[in-house]
């Protein structure tokens, strides 16, 4: 099946909210709140905006060019360019795969706790204690969580059998602006707590003793997997962009709102925590710990709850997609099968690796290597290895591999609009971001 009849988005908004979509994600609202609260809030976050103005953007803009010029999923993108660099494609589909194993089931998670809160289970639990015995029981349960996993990725795969326009593109058109209106009122509705200014005191005020050299790897890892890079989402989504797309601006847009969304969700939690005295440095558990518990002090409970909720399973429901697009986009049209059953190829995947990642929290304890979980495991590999690698990589690909001309060309829509800021981009594209990345990454496995 050749690519000749590949659909592009429509709208002129629409690749700046479908990428968005895909890069606003757990990540920002479940991950980063976390990440930040266990490595000095404010301080973090200054790291946090350097790294995706100085990695991110850059590496943003040379994935999107890869895409709009290929007009091929991730693997058919690189070989086009040059086929010994295929392995980087085939880098940015295992990925995805692999953080499909874990996102799925976080995803399912909201998912449960949204039904949860509708039907007003909560109301009977009280105490933090009592919130985290009851998540440690939901997520060890031998089968709600796989079930729940397994719905979420069914409801992922509607989507994508709806096609990239009808699925992707007006779904996201229509969440993405629901998922801004509720982060903005939850925003507002934590900051007017008692004590709530302590939290956004919290998130920006710096305190760098707290900085390691981890901080920065840290950091970096929840940029890219913040901003979806190195995952072949950007170079499938940007497949799909027209012709007269302007990437610069789109990734510029598409950074700004997925910062924007992080400092927000920031802005929801820590005053939160802070109004009813928890630590912040929960980790993983702040989101189903706390914050329900937080909730259940305060009036009409149920309601708030159920919005936040209902936030976090929009939120992860754009991004799977996307990470389902690229991975049914290659077998598709790498495999020569058809888009029908190349997704469901990719369901029946991620369902099964969805289920292993859940279960190996609870019923199947054994499935874990060095004492980490299967699932902790897949969340280390991919956001700590794969994806600074890949990041790193693309670097290497465009600023050195590449004919000297491929970006301007792709950055200007082939001469029709004006080229800024190139030496920049350049140095940091070739020099900048490599160099930093590699820093990073010795010092992390300690040889610096
Ligand atoms: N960016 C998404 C988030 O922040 C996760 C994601 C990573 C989605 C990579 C697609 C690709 O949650």
């Amino acid at each position: 099946m050749k690519t000749t009849h590949r659909a592009t988005f429509g709208g002129r908004l629409s690749a700046v909210l479908v990428t968005a979509g895909s890069a606003v994600g757990l990540g920002n609202i479940w991950r980063f709140p976390y990440v930040a609260g266990e490595n000095g809030g404010a301080a973090f976050l200054l790291i946090y905006i350097l790294s995706v103005l100085i990695m991110g953007v850059p590496i943003m803009l040379a994935e999107f060019a890869i895409g709009r010029n290929t007009r091929s999923n991730a693997v058919g993108a690189f070989r086009k360019l040059s086929p010994r660099w295929t392995i980087l494609g085939y880098n940015s589909v295992v990925a995805p795969l692999l953080i499909m194993g874990f996102y799925l089931v976080v995803s399912g998670w909201t998912m449960e706790y949204m039904i949860h809160s509708i039907t007003g289970d909560f109301t009977h639990v009280h105490t933090a204690d009592e919130y985290a015995a009851l998540f440690s029981a939901f997520t060890q349960n031998p089968w709600r969580p796989a079930l729940y996993t397994v719905i979420f990725t069914l409801l992922t795969h509607g989507v994508i059998a709806l096609g990239v326009q009808k699925g992707i593109e007006r779904s996201s058109r229509i969440m993405m602006p629901l998922l801004l209106v509720i982060l903005v009122v939850l925003a507002i509705h934590s900051m007017l707590l008692p004590n709530g200014w302590e939290g956004v005191r919290f998130l920006f005020t710096p305190d760098f003793s707290k900085v390691t050299a981890s901080t920065f790897l840290t950091a970096l890892g929840q940029a890219f997997f913040s901003l979806s890079i190195g995952l072949g989402c950007l170079v499938t989504y940007a497949s799909y962009f027209k012709e007269d797309t302007n990437i610069t601006h789109t990734a510029l847009q598409v950074a700004s709102i997925d910062t924007l969304v992080a400092v927000l969700a920031g802005i929801v939690i820590f005053p939160a925590v802070f109004s009813v005295g928890i630590e912040p440095t929960a980790g993983p558990s702040l989101v189903f710990v706390t914050l329900p518990a937080i909730f259940n002090t305060l009036p009409l409970s149920m309601v708030w709850s159920t919005i936040f909720f209902l936030l976090l399973v929009i939120a992860a429901l754009t991004s799977t997609i996307s990470l389902h697009e690229v991975l049914t986009a290659y077998v598709h049209e790498e495999w020569h099968l058809s888009r029908r059953t190349s997704a469901w190829i990719v369901t029946a995947a991620c369902i099964l690796l969805g289920i292993a990642a859940s279960l190996s929290l609870g019923a199947w304890k054994w499935l874990q290597i060095g004492g980490i979980s299967f699932f902790d495991l897949l969340d280390f590999v991919t956001a700590n290895i794969l994806l600074p690698a890949a990041g790193f990589f693309v670097c290497i690909f465009v600023g050195w591999v590449l004919d000297r001309r491929f970006m301007p060309q792709e950055l200007t829509n082939k001469g029709t609009i004006p080229l800024r800021l190139w030496p920049l981009l350049r140095l940091l594209l070739r020099w900048v971001c490599p160099l930093l990345m590699l820093l990073i990454f010795m010092d992390n496995i300690g040889i610096i």
